[in-house]
C-alpha cells in the first residue's frame, strides 16, 4: 500500500506543519514534564526522546501508524519463525539464538554453543595446543560483512573482559595488506584461524583463507591444519571441501542473516577473547532486551520508539542523514557495524510485493566516537544546512579509573545534545559578543555568523556500563529498531540482492584483467579503460 494511502501518513504530514511552527527550545519551556514524558528505561539502559521534535500527538500518530502497520503481528511473525524473509523464502531466527536452554525453539542452538564453550574452554585452558604442543596465543578471524563486524566490535567494546590471555585479529578486506601485514606478525605454531563465511563462497574469505592457509604450510604440515583452522558456516560440506576438520566446523543456519549473526557460533572469536561466562551474558542481554522487544507496549518500547522516531524524523522532517555518536572509546566501531545493519538491511526501494515505495526508506548511517567528533564534524551538525537526526550513547561508569575524564566526556555529551537542540539567536551571539545592547557594526556582522539554529533532534541513549549484557541488549534494540522501521515501510530487511550485481561484474572484470578473457567489447568505454591503465606496465 502507498503511503500516500495511508490517512495516519496523512495525519503525520498534516501534524508536521504544526510542528514546525514551534521549536524544541519552546517545547522544553513549555512543559516542564517534558523528559518524563518522553524516557524510558529497560535492560541496563536509559531512552531519553525528549529532544526530538515531537508532542504527545506527534507519539499518538507514530503508535497509531505502528497499528496501521501491524507492527505487532509483524513482531510476532518474527520470533515464531514464520517465513518473513519472503524472497529468500526463509523465516529470521537470530532472537532464537539467545534464547536460554529451557525455552529454546531450535535445540540444534544449544548443541552448536555447547560444542563451541568446549573448544573455547579446551584453547584457553592448553588442552587444545598447537603442532608444536605449544600453547595458541593469537586467534586471527577471517570473515567479511556481518562475519566480521558483529565479532570485531564485541570484542574491541568488551576490551576491559578481555582475560583469557588470547589477541584477537580481524582480517576482513581482501587488499592483501590487511592479511600480509597481519601474518608477518604472527607465529604458525601458537595462531588459530577462524574462517567464519555463512555461505563459504565469498571471495574475499576465501582468497585471504587461501593465503592464511599457504602461509601456514610454508611453515608446518598439511595433518598440522586440524589444529589450526576451524570454520563457522551453514555450508558444512565446502568448510570440509577446504580441509577443515569435522570436528572443528560450527554450524550455523540459514535463518540466521549475516548481519544478525554474532549470537551464533559467528561469536566464536568473541567468546575464545572475553570466555564462555561472558558470552553467555551477552546472550542473555539481548534476549532481555528480546523480551521487551515482545511484550512490552510500544508507548515504553525502546527498539519500536526508536524506530518510530527515526522514521518521524527521516520521512516528515527529512533528516538527510542519521548519525550515531557513542561517548565511549571502547564503542567507537559500534557505528560501522550499526550501518551494515540498517543500511543493508533497509537500503531498500521495493516493498514485498515487489511495488516500488512511496517514500524513502533507510537513512544514510554513519558516525564516531565523542569527543573526537566534536572536533570535526559537528560544525555540519550545528550549523550546516542539511538536518541530521542523533543518537547519542553513553555509559554512566567507566571502566577505567579515570572518573575526572569520565566526567568531562559526558559533559561533553550532554552539551553537544542540548546545543543542537536549543542553539543560539542572534541576539544571544549578539549579548554575548557586545555585552550589551549597543552592537558595534563588526558585532553585528559577526553574531550572524555565531547564531545556531538548533531544533536539531537527537535520542540519548544511557547505559549503565558496557558489559556484555548492556552491549547485548544495545544492539538488539538496534537490530529489532531496524525491523521496525522495515515493517513501516513494508520492505524485507533480511535480504541483501542489492550487493549482488557488483560481485558477478567484478568476476567478469577480474577474468579481464588476468587476460583468462579478451577485453569485453560490449561493455563500457570507461570501464574498458580503467582496466587497460591498469593493466599498463
Ligand atoms: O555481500 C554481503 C554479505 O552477504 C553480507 O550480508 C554478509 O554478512 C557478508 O556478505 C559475508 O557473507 P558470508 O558470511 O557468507 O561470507
Amino acid at each position: 500500500m502507498s503511503h500516500q494511502n495511508s490517512t495516519t501518513w496523512q495525519a503525520l504530514l498534516n501534524h508536521k506543519d504544526v510542528i514546525k511552527s514551534s521549536t524544541l527550545r519552546q517545547l522544553f519551556a513549555d512543559d516542564a514534564q517534558r523528559v518524563e514524558q518522553f524516557t524510558v528505561r529497560s535492560c541496563g539502559m536509559v531512552l531519553d526522546y525528549s529532544k526530538n521534535k515531537i508532542t504527545q500527538e506527534t507519539q499518538s500518530l507514530l503508535l497509531q501508524l505502528a497499528q496501521e502497520k501491524q507492527l505487532k503481528h509483524a513482531i510476532e511473525s518474527m520470533f515464531k519463525g514464520q517465513m518473513i524473509n519472503t524472497t529468500e523464502q526463509r523465516s529470521v531466527g537470530h532472537v532464537h539464538l539467545r534464547e536460554p536452554q529451557a525455552k529454546a525453539k531450535h535445540p540444534e542452538v544449544h548443541q552448536v554453543l555447547a560444542k563451541m564453550y568446549q573448544f573455547v574452554e579446551a584453547v584457553i585452558s592448553g588442552t587444545h595446543l598447537g603442532y608444536t604442543r605449544k600453547q595458541i596465543t593469537d586467534v586471527v578471524s577471517i570473515g567479511i560483512g556481518g562475519s566480521f563486524l558483529g565479532p570485531k566490535i564485541v570484542s574491541e567494546a568488551l576490551k576491559p573482559y578481555q582475560k583469557t590471555g588470547l589477541k584477537g585479529h580481524f582480517v576482513a578486506n581482501i587488499d592483501g595488506t590487511a592479511i600480509y601485514d597481519k601474518l608477518q606478525k604472527l607465529n604458525p605454531e601458537t595462531t588459530l584461524f577462524i574462517i567464519a563465511s555463512k555461505s563459504f563462497t565469498t571471495q574475499e574469505t576465501l582468497t585471504n583463507a587461501q593465503t592464511a592457509r599457504k602461509w601456514f604450510l610454508e611453515q608446518a604440515t598439511e595433518e598440522a591444519i586440524a589444529q589450526h583452522f576451524v570454520a563457522i558456516s551453514s555450508q558444512v560440506d565446502k568448510a570440509q571441501q577446504f580441509g577443515i576438520d569435522a570436528d572443528h566446523i560450527f554450524p550455523m543456519w540459514d535463518w540466521v542473516g549475516g548481519r544478525y549473526s554474532l549470537w551464533s557460533a559467528i561469536g566464536l572469536p568473541i567468546a575464545l577473547l572475553i570466555g564462555t561466562e561472558n558470552f553467555q551474558q551477552l546472550l542473555a542481554g539481548a534476549h532481555s532486551m528480546d523480551e521487551h522487544f515482545y511484550s512490552a507496549p510500544f508507548e515504553q518500547n525502546i527498539p519500536v520508539l526508536l524506530g518510530l522516531i527515526g522514521i518521524w524524523n527521516s520521512n516528515f522532517l527529512n533528516a538527510a542523514s542519521h548519525v550515531l555518536l557513542p561517548y565511549d572509546h571502547d564503542l567507537r566501531a559500534l557505528p560501522g557495524y550499526i550501518q551494515q545493519l540498517d543500511m543493508e538491511s533497509n537500503g531498500k526501494s521495493v516493498q514485498h510485493d515487489g511495488t516500488p515505495v512511496s517514500c524513502d526508506t533507510g537513512p544514510i548511517i554513519w558516525g564516531s566516537e565523542g569527543t573526537n567528533g566534536q572536533h570535526a564534524f559537528h560544525q555540519l551538525l550545528h550549523q550546516g544546512t542539511r538536518f541530521v537526526s542523533v543518537d547519542f550513547i553513553l555509559p554512566r561508569k567507566s571502566h577505567r579509573p579515570c572518573q575526572a575524564h569520565h566526567e568531562i566526556l559526558a559533559s561533553h555529551c550532554f552539551a553537544q545534545s542540548q546545543a543542537l537542540m536549543q542553539g543560539l539567536t542572534y541576539d544571544e551571539a549578539l549579548q554575548a559578543l557586545s555585552g550589551s545592547t549597543q552592537a558595534t557594526v563588526e558585532q553585528k556582522q559577526l553574531a550572524k555568523h555565531k547564531m545556531m539554529p538548533g531544533d536539531k533532534p537527537s535520542n540519548t541513549l544511557l547505559i549503565d556500563q558496557v558489559t556484555p549484557a548492556t552491549l547485548g541488549a544495545l544492539i538488539a534494540a538496534y537490530e529489532h529498531k531496524t525491523y521496525v522501521q522495515g515493517v513501516i515501510w513494508g520492505i524485507n530487511s533480511f535480504d541483501q540482492w542489492g550487493v549482488e550485481l557488483g560481485k558477478q561484474l567484478g568476476h567478469h572484470i577480474l577474468q579481464q584483467i588476468r587476460g583468462e578473457i579478451p577485453s569485453d567489447t560490449q561493455q563500457d568505454s570507461s570501464t574498458t579503460e580503467l582496466i587497460k591503465l591498469f593493466k599498463e606496465k
